[in-house]
């Protein structure tokens, strides 16, 4: 699975971004730390790529990939994408590529 983010304004991303390249756009997931997400082997998803416009820590892509997702996350602070990175590569190290893709192009 792998999870790309897309450093810069959402307003510049969005519009470049491949019409139908995402099924599903959430952003700062209510109930997490709340709700068990379950893990790969107890649940079954339904295959999607989850946008979060405004990735900031990246916790909307953490519990994506989790869920194995793809994901897209959008988001301006470069030092926040680099701490999303951080943490969904902690949180899964086995699983697939996390990509940060830097401008506005
Ligand atoms: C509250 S955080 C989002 C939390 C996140 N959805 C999650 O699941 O952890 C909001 C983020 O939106 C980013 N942001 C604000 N305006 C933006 C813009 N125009 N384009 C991209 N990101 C933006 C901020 O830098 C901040 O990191």
């Amino acid at each position: 699975m792998t999870v790309s983010i897309l450093i810069g304004d959402v307003r510049r991303r969005l519009e470049v971004l491949p019409a139908e390249s995402v099924h599903c756009v959430v952003t700062s997931p209510p109930y997490f730390g709340l709700r068990a997400y379950g893990t790969l082997t107890a649940i079954r998803t339904v295959p999607a790529t989850v946008l979060d416009p405004f990735l900031g820590s990246g916790t909307t892509a953490m519990v994506a990939h989790r869920l194995s997702r793809q994901s897209i996350g959008i988001e301006l602070n470069p030092d926040f994408a680099a701490m999303a990175r951080r943490r969904i590569v902690r949180d899964s190290p086995l699983f697939g590529d996390v990509i940060i893709s830097d401008g506005d192009s």
